[in-house]
């Protein structure tokens, strides 16, 4: 299909290009993507082995075909690899987990992160060699400094998360979803704009060889759907 830009009520259309499968393709191709993503875990052991900056970039450009509301693409992917910045980030995010883990997390809340057996020290925040952090705007800031509406923030900005995380397994490295909470040392430390919010904390590498992941069970089908 050509890609000529067609006008509706003087606005630019283009034909819809993906890739058109067979029945029988779109089984197997929906079984092998499952068969993969059921292979992604969240990863708290990483090398320091470095990754070409193209590939981040690659994972950054996924992320960024998210779809979002009104298509204003509310989100804006940090990237730091400079060692100084990784140690400040990670002693910030300890001093808040420390907070977390000895005052202000719930009975409840620690005993059902207790199968991860995680505690407040975040080695992996200087050993991964790259820290995505995520921001969501919440409105926009134009050049002239007025603002502008951003819709379904929350949802779009997760959405996008959840490509970059397929992205990153996609490649063949490993990422953790992190959120020191709270996270606003982060819009200090990497001086975002006031319509910026931190999102989600993501070290990506490569996995340590001796890496273990808690042993944790996915529910099944039957149990995540319903079907009318
Ligand atoms: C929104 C969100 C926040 C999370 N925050 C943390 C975190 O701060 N620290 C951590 O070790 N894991 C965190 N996780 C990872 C979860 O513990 C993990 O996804 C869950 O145990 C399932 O394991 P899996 O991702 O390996 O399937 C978070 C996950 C999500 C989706």
């Amino acid at each position: 299909m050509t890609n000529h830009v067609i006008h509706r009520n003087g606005h630019p259309f283009v034909h819809y290009s993906a890739s058109i499968h067979t029945p029988e393709e779109v089984i197997y191709t929906s079984a092998a993507f499952y068969q993969r993503m059921n292979q992604r875990r969240s990863l708290r052991d990483f090398t320091d082995e470095s990754i070409p900056r193209e590939v981040i970039e690659n994972i950054i450009r996924t992320a960024s075909t998210a779809p979002s509301g009104a298509n204003k693409q509310p989100w804006t992917f940090c990237v730091v690899s400079n060692p100084e910045t990784k140690k400040e980030i990670r002693l910030a995010a300890e001093k808040e987990e420390y907070e977390s883990y000895t005052q202000r997390m719930s009975n409840e809340w620690l005993r059902d992160i207790e199968p991860l057996q995680t505690d407040w020290q975040k080695p992996f925040l200087e050993t991964a060699p790259y820290l995505i952090v995520v921001f969501k705007q919440v409105y926009e800031l134009k050049p002239d400094g007025t603002k502008g509406n951003h819709y379904y923030v929350n949802e779009s900005v997760g959405i996008a998360c959840g490509f970059l995380l397929a992205a990153i397994h996609q490649v063949g490295l490993a990422a953790l979803t992190h959120t020191p909470s709270p996270m606003n040392f982060l819009s200090q430390l990497l001086h975002r704009p006031e319509n910026e919010r931190p999102y989600l904390l993501i070290p990506v590498g490569y996995a340590a060889p001796d890496a273990l992941v808690p042993d944790l069970k996915r529910k099944p089908l039957s149990e995540v759907s319903v079907w009318y």
